[in-house]
């Protein structure tokens, strides 16, 4: 299983892994994003079928502000 979450200290608001993953993530009105589905907790693992969007959000994210775990966050 994967997890997922924001640093949200490490996001510069360049909004690519909202336009890569828009199931995944959304962005505050900061600009900042979170994860769509568990708002930012990191405990709602990702579909099988998100896969493939979610590795190419994480490695496109400039700042490495993406989290991920196998484990749930909390
Ligand atoms: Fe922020 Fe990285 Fe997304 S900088 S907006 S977490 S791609």
């Amino acid at each position: 299983m994967h997890y997922t979450k924001i640093n949200k200290e490490s996001c510069i608001a360049c909004g690519l892994c909202q336009l890569i993953a828009p199931d995944l993530y959304e962005y505050d009105q900061d600009g900042i994003a979170y994860t769509k589905k568990d708002d930012n907790k990191g405990i709602i693992a990702v579909e099988n079928d998100e896969l493939d969007v979610f590795k190419k959000a994480y490695t496109s994210c400039p700042t490495g502000a993406i989290l991920r775990s196998n484990t749930p966050f909390e």
